[in-house]
């Protein structure tokens, strides 16, 4: 098995990544590690546990807890609710002695140095931090994939940023400088994949734990989307950054420099790659421009419907 850390920030399209980390015999999942982004720091790391307590509690692989004043240019209440998970409202109880998110993350890096692949799908506030305080660790990481950022198309945050760069884009600037080796999966690509109501159906017949929890989330999370986006199947872009993880012949990848734009009036947490003909920056990493949406769609169903 391929040993993983998910830095997330759940929210309703991270916890189906969870969901499908857990039911992925191949992974070694070694810790989940907490953000704010779609909600709060606390917020957050509540909701890392919640899911970990209903789907495999058995497992419980290390959690991180995310900096409680951690700065975050937004948030996606407007579409998760304050809870993150459209008003499930899970009862959870708050951990003591919990570690905080570097932390775990350099412990478990370095407990398996080059060997680890790190999926984040929030904003990028906890690698940055990390690479910060231990320069050295940017060699150490196997693979990082991130979910963020757009390379074809327009952003979903603002006219020009995706959520997850616009949250902490000087940390995603940092990131993205950083010899750490890594692929992008950008908004334009994970968007390709949408998630039908027909999973609903689904769900309700394979009756594990996994279902049961998605199924306290995902009615309001079909409804919220339809409300505020007008789109009747959901996005969840999460699980492509860790379908990428596992199945990355399902993507194709271009060599490209990536930047974010940190300064811009209307264009503040862009990404910006180099894909001029003739130019001497050096692509720092892969970045996802297409995807075979239906066999990545057909992996998410299979493992959610096994479940854990
Ligand atoms: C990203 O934004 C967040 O709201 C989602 O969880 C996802 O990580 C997509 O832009
Ligand atoms: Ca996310």
């Amino acid at each position: 098995p391929r040993k993983v850390i998910l830095d997330m920030d759940p929210g309703v399209d991270d916890a189906i990544a969870l969901c499908v980390a857990l039911a992925e015999p191949e992974f070694d999942l070694l810790a989940v590690t907490a953000t704010g982004g779609n909600v709060g720091p606390k917020q957050a790391t509540l909701n890392v546990q919640t899911i970990i307590e209903q789907v495999d509690p058995a497992r419980w692989p290390r959690i991180g807890a995310a900096t409680p004043d951690q700065l975050l240019r937004t948030d996606a209440r407007h579409l998760m609710g304050t809870d993150g998970f459209c008003g499930a409202n899970f009862p959870v109880a708050e951990l003591h002695n919990r570690h905080n998110s570097i932390k775990v993350l350099s412990d478990e890096i370095r407990g398996a140095a080059g060997e680890v692949t790190v999926i984040a799908t929030g904003p990028l506030s906890n690698i940055a931090s990390l690479l910060q305080a231990e320069p050295d660790l940017a060699t150490e990481i196997g693979h990082l994939i991130i979910l963020g950022g757009a390379v074809a198309g327009p952003g979903n945050i603002t006219a020009a940023a995706e959520f997850n760069i616009y949250c902490d884009a000087e940390s995603a600037r940092q990131v993205f400088q950083s010899p750490v080796t890594k692929t992008l999966i950008p908004v334009d690509v994970s968007s390709q994949v949408m998630l039908g109501l027909d999973v609903l159906e689904k769900l309700k017949h394979s009756g594990s734990r996994t279902a049961q929890f998605l199924s306290k989330i995902l009615p309001n999370a079909f409804r919220m989307q339809r409300q505020v986006l007008g789109l009747e199947a959901l996005a969840v872009h999460d699980v492509v950054a860790v379908t990428a993880a596992m199945h990355p012949n399902l993507f194709t990848t271009e060599p490209l420099h990536g930047d974010v734009e940190t300064a811009g009036e209307l264009t503040h947490g862009a990404t910006v790659f180099d894909r001029r003909i003739v130019t001497d920056s050096r692509p720092n990493m892969d970045v996802a421009v297409d995807v075979d949406a239906d066999g990545v769609l057909r992996y998410i169903l299979g493992r959610l419907e096994a479940g854990v």
